[in-house]
């Protein structure tokens, strides 16, 4: 199984999906960067959750800044809490977490990467909060944090959203963000990273309303996962026995990796923590006026947090697959169309009689309506598997047959099945096999 994920990320660099940051120095660790159908793939996932969460009435979007105020964290609990702890080797200097080592290794006091006894330091508390400062001067008073979460950024601006847009309990605020996380130990490529993207949607109900919102949007998540292509068959809900500082009910929607089971989406009661400490260490009030009650309400509320890097990971493994056709390993990315970098490939069959210069007026007039790829070099079949390779969903080739009668042939990624259709009709008849798209058997 581990080689499918060699066999990934080299698929990935190949073809340029993920590169390593920095790589020409060596590269920096916990640290990726999107190549021109990466950026695709990860838009197009975060635009499916974009609609589904803020296209209603009862959210809303925002878009907080990555730098706050310093006592965000302290009042949220990251200064005092956010850490994990650390344990050195005397020996050979390597570190990592104390809860990734086996009991016998922590009672001898064992390093696992260089094997000696009794080298083990103690394991220290160290923050997960990357430190930077505001403005020339270095010292702790200009001291500010890369943001952990995105979600402290939609607390303090609950009353400007909820003013501005007249909104009434119960309602959300959705975004989409970096964040950052100084991992002791980055692993398993897009997986546990430094810099990852957040989608965190907070829902602000009525105390004594939230365990309807929490079953309400634990449903609604739980259904999204379709839209991107992975199958119910590979996620599981696990309900947390140990729960976060703030949280009075938690639930995970984790993916069947390769490397096992992970989390890719946490699901929090997190009652009124939240709000509640930010008015104690802002001093200003952040409750909702009730107009029925007429009473000032400090909201409860449900979280939905999901890893835009990490989903865009569960989505290449969920895709890879290696088939055999005609004797030949087809290496297929069978993404939902939704999510593909690519939507079609227009190939001319050969570079002559006007094949290209035909192939290349269908390119420009779908390229208006969904991104496509214009590719006249080599043999057909070879540019095919270079589409199967990426995921593209349909592959569209000018023959002969097209000069005489304007249609061409329309290829499916999944099935490989060839039919003709009427250029006329073309860009109608690939956003319907887009839309009616279903997932194909393992
Ligand atoms: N606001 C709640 C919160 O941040 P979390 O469980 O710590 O909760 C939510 O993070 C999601 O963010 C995770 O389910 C995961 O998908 C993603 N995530 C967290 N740490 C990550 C990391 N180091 N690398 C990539 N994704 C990460």
């Amino acid at each position: 199984m581990a080689n499918v994920m060699d066999k990934l990320v080299s698929l990935c660099k190949r073809r340029g999906f993920i590169f390593q940051s920095s790589e020409v120095y060596g590269g920096l660790n916990g640290c990726w960067d999107y190549g021109p159908l990466g950026v695709e793939l990860l838009r197009n996932i975060k635009d499916t959750w974009w609609k589904a969460m803020t296209y209603r009435e009862d959210v809303e979007g925002l878009d907080a800044s990555i730098l706050m105020h310093p006592r965000v964290w302290e009042a949220s609990g990251h200064v005092d809490n956010f850490t994990d702890p650390l344990i050195d080797c005397k020996n050979c200097k390597a570190r990592f977490r104390d809860d990734t080592l086996t009991e016998a290794q922590r009672s001898a006091g064992q390093c696992p990467v260089c094997g000696n006894k009794g080298v083990l330091t103690e394991p220290r508390a160290f923050n997960l909060m990357f430190k930077t400062f505001v403005g020339p001067v270095e010292e702790d008073n200009s001291r500010v944090y890369l943001r952990p979460e995105t979600a402290q950024g939609i607390y303090v601006n609950f009353l400007n959203v909820q003013a501005a847009m007249r909104q009434k309990l119960p309602f959300g605020i959705a975004q989409i963000g970096k964040a950052f996380r100084n991992e002791i130990n980055t692993k398993n490529f897009l997986f546990r990273t430094r810099e990852f993207e957040q989608m965190e949607m907070q829902f602000f109900v009525k105390p004594g309303t939230e365990n309807h919102w929490f079953d309400y949007w634990r449903q609604e998540r739980w259904q999204w996962f379709s839209q991107i292509g992975l199958p119910e068959k590979r996620l599981r809900l696990r309900e947390h026995e140990k729960l976060a500082h703030y949280a009075r009910a938690a639930f995970d929607v984790e993916y069947e990796f390769p490397f096992g089971w992970g989390e890719i989406e946490g699901l929090h009661n997190r009652g009124d923590f939240d709000l509640g400490q930010h008015e104690k260490f802002s001093g200003k009030a952040l409750r909702y006026f009730d107009e029925e009650s007429r009473e000032k309400i400090l909201p409860f509320v449900i979280e939905t947090s999901i890893g835009a890097s990490r989903t865009t990971m569960a989505c290449l493994v969920e895709a890879y697959r290696e088939e055999e056709v005609e004797g030949e390993t087809r290496v297929v990315m069978r993404f939902h169309p939704r999510i593909a970098p690519l939507k079609a490939a227009i190939l001319p069959l050969v570079r002559r009689d006007g094949m290209d210069e035909l192939a290349r007026q269908i390119t420009t007039q779908l390229r208006s309506h969904f991104p496509v790829f214009y590719d006249e070099g080599g043999a057909i079949g070879r540019r095919y598997r270079r589409m199967d390779e990426i995921g593209t969903p349909y592959c569209v080739t000018v023959d002969s047959q097209t000069l005489q009668d304007q249609t061409v042939t329309v290829r499916e990624r999944d099935s490989m099945a060839q039919d003709r259709v009427p250029i006329a009709q073309l860009r109608e008849e690939i956003t319907r096999r887009m839309e009616t798209w279903t997932m194909p058997p393992d």
